[in-house]
Order: structure tokens, then sequence, then C-alpha cells
């Protein structure tokens, strides 16, 4: 394949600004999804489908009938997170650009990028002998609802032999994974109300109680100094991973000194220390504040009480625990905590259960061959710190969901200058071309 033009083509998917969280971006969702129509009927797909949505549809497709060959869903998203901070971008997020071999764009490693990937691994000759399945959704970044409401409608969509989802980095350069968990999710609105309006702060102040103050009081009793979650009831249900996976976890090309110094970059790690970084990040839940609205933070100086505060929080939940039950841990936490002179309210945005795969189906084999075959190194175990809402529902009906990635742990997504390494682009599609080939003859 002509890997210029195949540039060309992916430089125009990451055009798109596809945002599924802003509204104003709905004729952007809408004109991702119909590029992903586009190409699958290209791959000779029949039926190309828009469902659930307008503006954020998911894109179903089915390949060209192979008799008696497995079926293989292929799952991704289109959707792409805000681009904010726009000023710490080198070059504008939907301008791709390249520079040294690497593709910058948001939404290159996630999820444009990889799903390009999974699909041009298709064109590539010859023809693999698989039935090929096509979930392609648009909104994956806000909790997925379209999808979720599709598959209760219609389970039958997620009938197949496997399911293969690349929307996940390689543990480290040249070590390819497969991943066993991903975290759940729970993200909230937390609201704190001290007065009708805002009140003059020499007037008023000394007596009368502000938003922002009773907030962040409220907040850090949420969470500790010593990293731990102050929600009752929020560690009943985590399951602790057994000995032999800590220790298979010792074997990983992982070291928190350069997780620190070369991820991080920052000056410290936090979290509970009888843990190690890798537990703190994979099999333990997360409470972490994204922002806080209210009160003044225009230019210039304002004295004001504030009547209102709102944090936007998420708390990651791991294997076991129920997005259900944290939503009802949190609520109540909120409810003890706050002070009789205030009024807290919390809000639910979205949110997901974590998810546990069993890795003993021989297509995870497979595809540990094909990365073995073009990389020189077979797959490892890991697993995710991050949340695919749907994964749950995906292996409901029982098909191994595997889950992988071509990106690398420093392709920065949801943050500025997201990028792709272009090798690892051009290895994936040979990757996943090679492991359509090894499932379509393994019947
Ligand atoms: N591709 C990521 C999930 C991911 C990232 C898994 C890194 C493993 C490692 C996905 O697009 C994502 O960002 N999901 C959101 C889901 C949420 C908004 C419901 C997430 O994890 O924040
Ligand atoms: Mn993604
Ligand atoms: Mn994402």
């Amino acid at each position: 394949m002509d890997r210029d033009q195949l540039l060309r083509e992916l430089n125009e998917f990451l055009r798109i600004p596809s945002v599924s969280t802003l509204p104003v971006h709905n004729n952007d969702c809408r004109a991702a999804a119909e590029w992903v129509g586009v190409e699958l009927r290209r791959l000779g797909c029949t039926g190309v489908e828009f469902l659930g949505s307008e503006t954020h549809p998911v894109v179903w497709a089915k390949g060209p009938e192979v008799p008696g060959a497995p079926t293989l869903l292929i799952y991704g998203h289109y959707d792409v997170q805000p681009p904010d901070p726009l000023g710490q971008w080198t070059t504008p997020p939907f301008e791709p650009t390249l520079r040294d071999g690497r593709l910058y764009a948001r939404g290159a490693a996630d999820d444009k990028g990889q799903v390009f990937c999974l699909l041009k691994a298709i064109a590539a000759t010859p023809r693999p002998p698989v039935n090929f399945r096509f979930l392609i959704e648009g909104e994956e970044e806000y909790g997925s609802q379209v999808l979720f409401d599709l598959l209760k409608r219609e389970p039958q969509r997620v009938s197949a032999d496997a399911i293969v989802v690349a929307d996940m980095s390689y543990v480290a350069p040249g070590w390819p994974a497969i991943y066993t968990t991903l975290r759940g999710l729970c993200y909230a609105e937390i609201t704190v109300r001290t007065s009708k309006t805002d009140l003059h702060s020499g007037e008023y102040g000394g007596a009368a109680p502000n938003a922002h103050e009773e907030l962040a009081r409220l907040l850090t009793r949420l969470k500790g100094e010593d990293g731990r979650v102050n929600v009752p009831g929020f560690y009943t249900a985590v399951k602790r991973p057994s000995k032999t996976e800590l220790a298979a976890w010792k074997k990983l090309p992982f070291n928190e000194r350069d997780f620190l110094n070369k991820r991080v970059q920052g000056k410290g790690l936090v979290g509970i220390k009888q843990y190690s970084v890798l537990e703190r990040l994979w099999a333990l839940p997360t409470f972490e504040i994204h922002g806080i609205l209210g009160g003044f933070t225009g230019e210039g100086a304002k004295t004001v009480i504030p009547a209102e505060a709102t944090a936007k929080v998420s708390m990651r939940l791991v294997p076991n625990q129920k997005l259900k039950t944290v939503q009802r841990q949190l609520a109540a936490a909120v409810k003890r905590l706050a002070p009789k002179h205030i009024t807290a309210s919390v809000r639910f945005l979205h949110g997901a259960d974590p998810a546990q795969i069993k890795v003993e189906h021989p297509a995870f084999r497979l595809l540990s061959q094909a990365f073995q075959h073009v990389t020189g190194r077979g797959t490892v175990f890991a697993r995710a710190g991050g949340s695919i809402p749907v994964v749950p529902a995906l292996a409901s009906a029982g098909a191994p969901v595997i889950l992988t990635g071509i990106g690398l742990p420093d392709d920065r997504l949801h943050a500025p200058n997201e990028k792709l390494d272009l090798k690892q682009l051009w290895d994936g599609i040979e990757v996943f071309r090679n492991f359509y080939e090894l499932l379509g003859r393994s019947r």
C-alpha cells in the first residue's frame, strides 16, 4: 500500500473536529461517522448503517460474507476529547502535522489512528477469510449512551467469534500488550450553595459562608492526603490482584522513577504508599478533580463571596466495584460530609462498570503470534488504567474481547500534542493483517 496515500487519508479523518462532549461539534461528529461509512463501503461492506443518533450515530457494517469463516467484530470510536488548552499545542489539534516520524493531532492515537489501522489492515491483500462486523461509535468519550441503548435493543450485534478493540498502547516501546482489565468510571458534578446570591466580601466576610471554601473542604475530606478515598464502603468490593499477577507485573518494563521523570514529568508521585505504582494505576480505584467552576476568575480583582461552586470529579472503579453502588456511596458521603449551613448536591453525568476479560480463548494467542511475527515480540498481559464504557456490554454474549493497541505510553491522550508514531501505524497494519489471516485459517 502507498504510505503517502494512506497518510493523506488518515489526515482527512483527523481534520474532522469530532469532539463528542461539545454540542457545537455535533455536525463534525456526524461528518466523522460519514467518513467511516465511506471507508467501510470501500472495503466492500454491505448494509452500512448509521444507528441510534443523527449527530453521534453508531456506524455498523458487515464485510463480504465468507461462508464457514469465523466472525470478527471490530470496535472503535471516531469521537475525540476536547483539544484545550489550545495554546499548548505546537501545531493546531485539527491540522495533522508530521514531525520526526510522528503524526500530531487530536485523535491520532485515541482512537482515529487505531480505527484507521484496523480498517487498512483489511484492505491489505490478499483478503483474509473472515466475516467482519463493525461497530464504530461516536460517543465513547462521553459514556457511550447511544451504543448502550442500541445493544440493549439489539444484543445480537455483538455475537461474534471474537471482538477486537484497539484503543490502548504498548506497555513500552517494543512491548505490545493484551489488557485483562479496564477501570470503570463514575463522573459527577458536586455543587455547593451557601447563599441566595454572591455577597460583598467586606460587608459579609467573616460571617457569611463561602461556597468555594466549603467546596474545597468537602473535596479534601472526600480524599485524604494519604491518597485514600473517604467514601464509606468504597473499597469493600475491591479485589486485590493475585500473587501470580503481581509477580508478573514485576517483569514488565516499568520503572517508577522513569514513570515520574519521563511520563508524569513532575516532582513526586502520590497515592496510597503501601501499594506499588502499577497497583495504584491498574488495580485501585481513584478520586480525581477535573475542574472547579464558580466565583470570580476574570481579569483583575473583584471582592466577592461566591454563592455557588461546582467541581467536576470522577472516580475510577476496579474489578468487582459497581457503578450503581459507587454512585449511591458518593451521594451518601457528600450528604454526610456537608455541614448544615450549606446545600450540597451531586449530579451524575456518565459512567461505566469496570471490565475484566478472561484471556484463555485461542484468539488471544493468534494476536500475540501476529505481534511476534511483525515486531519480534509477542504480547504481555497488562491492565489498563483507562476506561471503555461499552466493553462489559461487548463481552456480554460470551465472545472474547481482545483489548490491545498500537499506541505508545507517551502519546499524550486527551492532552496537548497528542501523537501517533508512524512506525507504530505501519507495523500495526501488518500485525492486524497477520492476525486476520491467522484467525481466518484457524477454522
Ligand atoms: N482509549 C481510552 C481508554 C484508555 C486509555 C484505555 C488509556 C487504556 C489506557 C478511551 O478513549 C478513553 O479515554 N475513555 C474515557 C472514557 C470515559 C470518558 C467514559 C476515559 O477513560 O476517560
Ligand atoms: Mn479511546
Ligand atoms: Mn479517550
